[in-house]
C-alpha cells in the first residue's frame, strides 16, 4: 500500500513585489523520505521551506502537512515538525545544555530528552560551553539538536552545512545518516552543495527562479548521461589561453583561464583517452595532472542553466 504523503505542496506561488520567489512549485514528501531542494542563491529555497514551516504564507496554492493545513491545525503541525533556519541566533549567555533545556521546556520535554539529543548531535564534551564559544560546526549541530528535540516526523533544514569546513560538514551528514537509519523522520533539506544532496537525499529537486528545472532520484537525474565521464586536467605550461586548443571534432575542451584548468566530456574514455593525449601533444602542450570522474549533479546543473551552482566557481 502506498502511504499518504506527509507533506504535499501544490502549485505554490509566492511573490515579493515584482519578484516571483516561488513560481508554481509542486512536490510531495513521504514518510522516511529525504528530499533536497537544490538551487543557487535566490532560487526560492528559503521562501519555500518557510511556507512549509508556517513562517510565510503562499499567495496561491496549497501546503498540506500530514493531511492538515496551517490555517486549521497550527498546534498539531507544530508538534510534528522540527526546523532549523538558515541563520539561527542563540542566547550567548546560555550553555549548550541550558539552551536545549530552554527549547525542551517549550515542548514540555524533560531532562532525559535533552541528554539524548546532546548525545545524538555529539555535543557531550561541549555541554557546559557557552554558545558564543562554539565553532560554526558545533553551532549547527546545536541547531540540529533543537530541531530534533520533539522527535519530529518532518525535519526541515535550511542549508545546514553552508559555511562549514569539510570535516564539520561530514559530522552533520553522519548525524543525518544515522537519523535516516534509526528514526522514521522525513527530511526536507535545502542546499547549494551537490555533494550534500547526493550523499543524503533519496529525491532531488533542482530549482531556479522559483521553478523546478529537473527532479528525480539521483540515478534518474543522471541516467540520461550514464556512461559519460568528465576528464579534468592541468598543464605544465603557464598562462594558457583557450585558443591553445584548436577546434577538434573529437574534443570540446572547456578551458578555465583563471584556474588554468581544463575539462571535457568523454563518452568512451578507453578509446578517447589516448587520442586526447595525442591531441595535447600536437597542440604543443604537456599534461601535468588529470582526473577522470563520473558526471556529477553540478555538471547537470551547468547543462541545465549554463552556470555553476556557486557563482564564484
Ligand atoms: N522578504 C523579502 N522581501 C523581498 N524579496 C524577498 C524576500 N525574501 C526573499 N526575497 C527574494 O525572493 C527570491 C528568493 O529568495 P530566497 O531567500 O527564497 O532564496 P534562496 O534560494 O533561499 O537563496 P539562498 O541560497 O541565497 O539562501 C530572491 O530573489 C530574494 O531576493
Ligand atoms: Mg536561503
Amino acid at each position: 500500500m502506498v502511504s499518504q504523503p506527509l507533506v504535499e505542496v501544490v502549485d505554490v506561488i509566492k511573490s515579493f513585489k515584482d519578484v516571483k520567489a516561488v513560481n508554481g512549485l509542486s512536490f510531495s514528501v513521504r514518510e522516511g523520505q529525504f528530499l533536497a531542494l537544490l538551487g543557487p542563491n535566490g532560487a526560492g529555497k528559503t521562501t519555500m521551506v518557510e511556507m512549509i514551516e508556517g513562517i510565510q504564507f503562499p499567495d496561491k496554492g496549497d501546503i498540506i502537512i500530514d493531511g492538515k493545513t496551517w490555517h486549521n491545525h497550527e498546534e498539531e503541525i507544530h508538534r510534528i515538525i522540527g526546523l532549523s533556519l538558515q541563520e539561527t541566533r542563540f542566547t550567548d549567555k546560555l550553555n549548550v545544555r541550558e539552551t536545549l533545556s530552554l527549547f525542551a521546556s517549550f515542548y514540555g520535554l524533560g531532562r532525559d530528552r535533552v541528554e539524548e539529543v546532546i548525545n545524538l548531535v555529539n555535543l557531550d564534551e561541549k555541554r557546559k560551553s557557552y554558545v558564543v564559544n562554539l565553532s560554526g560546526g558545533q553551532r549547527q549541530r546545536l541547531a540540529l539538536g533543537i530541531a530534533l528535540l520533539n522527535n519530529p516526523k518532518i525535519l526541515l533544514l535550511d542549508e545546514p552545512t553552508t559555511g562549514l569546513d569539510p570535516t564539520a560538514r561530514r559530522e552533520v551528514w553522519s548525524i543525518l545518516k544515522k537519523l535516516k537509519k534509526e528514526a522514521n523522520t522525513s527530511l526536507i533539506l535545502t542546499t547549494h552543495y551537490m555533494e550534500e544532496a547526493e550523499q543524503l537525499c533519496d529525491y532531488i529537486i533542482i530549482i531556479d527562479h522559483g521553478k523546478i528545472l529537473k527532479e528525480g532520484t539521483l540515478d534518474q537525474l543522471l541516467i540520461t548521461e550514464r556512461g559519460k565521464k568528465i576528464l579534468e586536467f592541468t598543464l605544465k605550461e603557464e598562462g594558457i589561453k583557450p585558443e591553445a586548443f584548436p577546434d577538434n571534432n573529437s574534443f570540446n575542451v572547456q578551458w578555465d583561464m583563471d584556474k588554468q584548468k581544463g575539462n571535457l566530456e568523454l563518452i568512451k574514455f578507453e578509446s578517447q583517452l589516448p587520442k586526447f593525449l595525442n591531441y595535447l601533444h600536437t597542440c604543443g602542450l604537456t599534461l601535468e595532472n588529470m582526473e577522470i570522474r563520473k558526471l556529477s549533479l553540478d555538471d547537470l546543473f551547468i547543462d541545465l542553466t549554463g552556470r555553476h551552482i556557486h557563482e564564484n566557481e
